[in-house]
């Protein structure tokens, strides 16, 4: 299942600020997902080919697709993440 996020700039009116919900709208999407089960990933290359997406959803020339989160039952197989641990991508100092 794909979830496309676009940007209406009809309504924007700081694209800093529109871009920043639109992050923080999507990480809820994920946390979401995960709560009950499923798997997702947020999908940016395929920013690539925006337009092509906007018109595969019917949505109108004055949204901007800003993402898109595919989302199902996660593979039995799960291969580990190369992701940092938390210590190294988050710097405190007192
Ligand atoms: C803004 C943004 C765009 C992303 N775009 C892609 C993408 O186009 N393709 C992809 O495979 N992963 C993309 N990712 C990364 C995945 O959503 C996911 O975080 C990544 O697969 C790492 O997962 P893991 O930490 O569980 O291994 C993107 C992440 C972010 C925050």
């Amino acid at each position: 299942m794909l979830i496309a996020v676009f940007l209406d700039h009809s309504l924007s009116y700081d694209r800093t600020k529109d871009a920043q919900a639109i992050g923080a709208c999507i990480q809820n999407m994920l946390l979401l997902i995960h709560a009950v089960g499923l798997g997702a990933v947020w999908l940016g290359e395929i920013l690539k080919n925006k337009d092509r997406v906007r018109e595969l959803a019917g949505a109108a020339d004055d949204h901007e697709l800003m993402a898109v989160v595919a989302f199902g039952f996660p593979a039995e197989n799960l291969v580990k993440g190369k992701r940092k641990a938390l210590e190294q991508a988050i710097i405190c100092r007192k």
